[in-house]
């Protein structure tokens, strides 16, 4: 039963990672379409839209322009959507920004007969009107960082040549793609970049028309913030204080030979600049930054540097959308400010810490108003900037359900970032089911109510709430008990709120728990629910047996209850694994082995012989529902030994 753990396992884990998944692409705004009512469950609407996305959707993954368009059914319920890829983006970040658009879309407008979802990386549309050739530069948003500079003119006068530029870049181009990007000198010793990009299937003069609507926001919108970004549906502007597009992408030429391209139409825009003397701004551009980026960059680290925030501001960003509030208001009731945080802990005092978690320590707060919360105090810099930070909050507190912690609210200033949750009363499921006398306090109603409540709060996360969001980190001490002991669990999202960064090859993003770890998480950093469903299975077999799943002394195994219990279900002594303030005082034997069956079957090697958390809920409310045989789980530990030889 005794096995060593070879230190140099947990390096080895840091030299098997990989990347972990492909880079989320950051959401930025949604936009639901009021205008034309919501449709009803089952409705012909409904069947066009799933129709028309579930063409649209794979369409990405094989056109190369990055525009696609779809329609499908008859009037009056005809649907129509379209697909913008960032001109930058190569097909991988395209797809799966777009898949992501796909889902997020109707999980945050439901049943909206239109929506458009704005991405870093892509736009999503769908209407029951005409989209394409149908300028729209209204019904849009504005999102700003408040890096502000005090002189705004100056900022203005400098990036307006940019501007113009770039207007006339992207408005020029073909049918396929209206795209344009590149840099200027800004004010102080920073550079401005920017980009600007329509769908193309608007003609010239309305993308310019379109384009010049957006620019002419940016002095009313955005408080001269050095970070910008203007969404219309049909047209989009974003510029910045560092390069956030990729200036080295080759375009392909257009499939069909354009034909000469008319003049442009009537008033507005300018010409397009010449064939030779495009050229020549794409070098003097290219010139400029490479031989600047280096000199400017030393000083715009020392101007960042210099410019702290001052004591006690608000930090926070902005998302607003012409017309629409309901963003504003989400995010203004989730943000609390860090004066008013550090107060509510007694400025995060030893006495109100209640845990340390993989993320940071955790402290109790008690609001002016009297409500009491708990606040994690976020330990490293999560390398995400404050805007993608909040967004991703934004999605986290949109998840509700009882068998989860409520994330109340955020808290942002300089690198200290807070999350503020809902307080639950009763600690951690650990702190009963290890602990020898107040494991008896929690019989077997009490265990099985709360193996099914993590199970569908599991569930929910996975499939239910549409984020799809994976968990990585189940474990019996991120299981917190509410006073009536229902379970509800916590830190989940917590891989969302930091970026992947470039360096990932190089770090150890494992966020898991050893021991509860999948072997294919652990080993070569695949997650997926199925690694959740393992770690849920481990957690069911500890609470069924009140043993932990790995013990340790001197850095030797003492324990390790998957095998234990293998063996013994095996050999059919399954009972006697059974935690014995159970076994001694219930008549539900029956019910708890059949809980080490299913405990099992999640935690199978093979990824794909372990349930869904669809399944497992079924069968654990159902216990006539016969079980498949489960097979000789992952042995973690062997695992890892094996491949030291
Ligand atoms: C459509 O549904 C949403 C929520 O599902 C609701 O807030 C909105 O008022 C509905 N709109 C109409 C026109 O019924
Ligand atoms: C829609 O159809 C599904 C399956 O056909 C059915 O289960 C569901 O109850 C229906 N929903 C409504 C609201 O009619
Ligand atoms: C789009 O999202 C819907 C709902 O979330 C999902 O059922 C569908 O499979 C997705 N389509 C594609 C092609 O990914
Ligand atoms: C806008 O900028 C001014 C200074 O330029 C600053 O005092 C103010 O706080 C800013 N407003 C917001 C909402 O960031
Ligand atoms: C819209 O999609 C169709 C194919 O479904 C394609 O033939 C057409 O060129 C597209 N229109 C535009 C403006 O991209
Ligand atoms: C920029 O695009 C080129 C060509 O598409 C690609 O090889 C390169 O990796 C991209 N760089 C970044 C930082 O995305």
């Amino acid at each position: 039963m005794q096995r060593i753990i070879p230190k140099s396992i947990f390096f080895l884990c840091f030299n098997l990672l990989t990347l972990i998944s492909p880079c989320q692409s950051r959401f930025l705004l949604p936009r639901c379409d009021d205008s034309n009512g919501n449709y009803t469950s089952n409705s012909t609407y409904q069947t066009n839209l799933d129709s028309v996305l579930s063409s649209l959707v794979p369409a990405a993954a094989t056109t190369t322009y990055g525009f696609f368009n779809r329609s499908a059914g008859q009037p009056p319920d005809t649907v129509n959507a379209i697909a913008l890829c960032r001109g930058d983006a190569d097909l991988d970040t395209c797809r799966s920004c777009i898949n992501d658009a796909n889902v997020s879309a109707r999980d945050l407008c439901p049943n909206r007969k239109g929506a458009t979802v704005w991405y870093d990386d892509c736009m999503l549309r769908y209407s029951g009107d005409t989209i394409l050739q149908n300028l729209d530069s209204t019904n849009g948003g504005f999102i700003w960082t408040p890096d502000n500079i005090p002189n705004s003119n100056e900022l203005y006068q400098a990036i307006r040549p940019l501007m113009d530029r770039l207007k006339s870049e992207a408005a020029g181009g073909d049918s396929v793609r209206k795209f344009s990007s590149g840099s200027t000198f800004g004010p102080g010793f920073t550079t401005i970049y920017g980009l600007m990009q329509c769908t193309p299937d608007l003609p010239e003069d309305q993308c310019y028309s379109c384009l010049e609507t957006a620019t002419n926001t940016i002095p009313n919108c955005c408080n001269a913030s050095l970070n910008v970004r203007i969404l219309y549906p049909s047209c989009n502007l974003r510029y910045a204080n560092s390069r956030f597009f990729n200036s080295t992408v080759v375009f392909p030429p257009p499939p069909v030979e354009a034909q000469p391209r008319s003049p442009p139409p009537s008033s507005p825009p300018p010409p397009p600049p010449s064939k030779s003397s495009k050229t020549t701004v794409i070098v003097i551009a290219i010139v400029a930054t490479v031989s600047s980026v280096i000199l400017v960059s030393v000083f715009v680290c020392i101007f960042i540097r210099r410019k702290r925030k001052p004591e006690g501001q608000l930090s926070e960003n902005s998302v607003h959308e012409h017309g629409g509030i309901d963003e504003i208001t989400t995010a203004k009731s989730l943000i609390y400010s860090f004066g008013v945080v550090r107060a509510a802990t007694n400025n995060f005092s030893h006495d109100n810490k209640l845990g340390h978690g993989g993320f940071g320590v955790v402290y109790k707060g008690k609001l002016p108003n009297g409500k009491e919360i708990a606040v994690k105090r976020l330990s490293s810099d999560s390398g995400q900037g404050e805007e993608e930070f909040m967004n991703e909050v934004l999605l986290l507190a949109k998840l509700q359900h009882r068998n989860l912690v409520q994330l109340l609210g955020f808290s942002l200033e300089g690198s200290e970032r807070l999350l503020m949750y809902e307080f639950v009363q009763n600690a951690s499921l650990d702190k009963f089911i290890f602990d020898s006398t107040k494991r008896v306090t929690l019989d077997w109603e009490g265990r099985y109510k709360i193996i099914g409540g993590i199970a569908k709060g599991l569930l929910y996360l996975h499939e239910d709430s549409r984020l799809k969001i994976i968990h990585r980190d189940l474990k019996a001490s991120n299981v917190l008990l509410d006073a009536q002991m229902i379970p509800k669990i916590a830190d989940f999202g917590m891989a969302r709120l930091f970026t992947p960064e470039e360096t990932q090859a190089n770090t150890c993003r494992i966020v898991g728990t050893y021991g509860y770890m999948a072997p294919e998480y652990a080993l070569h950093g695949q997650f997926s629910v199925k690694s959740d469903v393992f770690s849920f299975g481990v957690l069911l077999l500890e609470i069924v047996t009140g043993h932990k799943n790995h013990s340790f002394q001197n850095g030797v195994v003492i324990e390790d209850l998957l095998s234990h219990t293998w063996k013994s279900w095996r050999d059919g002594n399954a009972s006697n694994l059974i935690d014995p303030t159970l076994r001694d005082v219930s008549d539900s034997i029956r019910d708890m082995i059949r809980c080490i069956h299913i405990g099992l079957l999640c935690v199978q090697e093979n990824a794909c012989d372990r349930p869904t958390m669809g399944s497992v809920v079924l069968m654990l409310s159902s216990s006539s529902l016969s079980l498949p045989v489960p097979s000789e789980p992952a042995f973690f530990v062997n695992t890892i030994a094996n491949l030291q030889n």
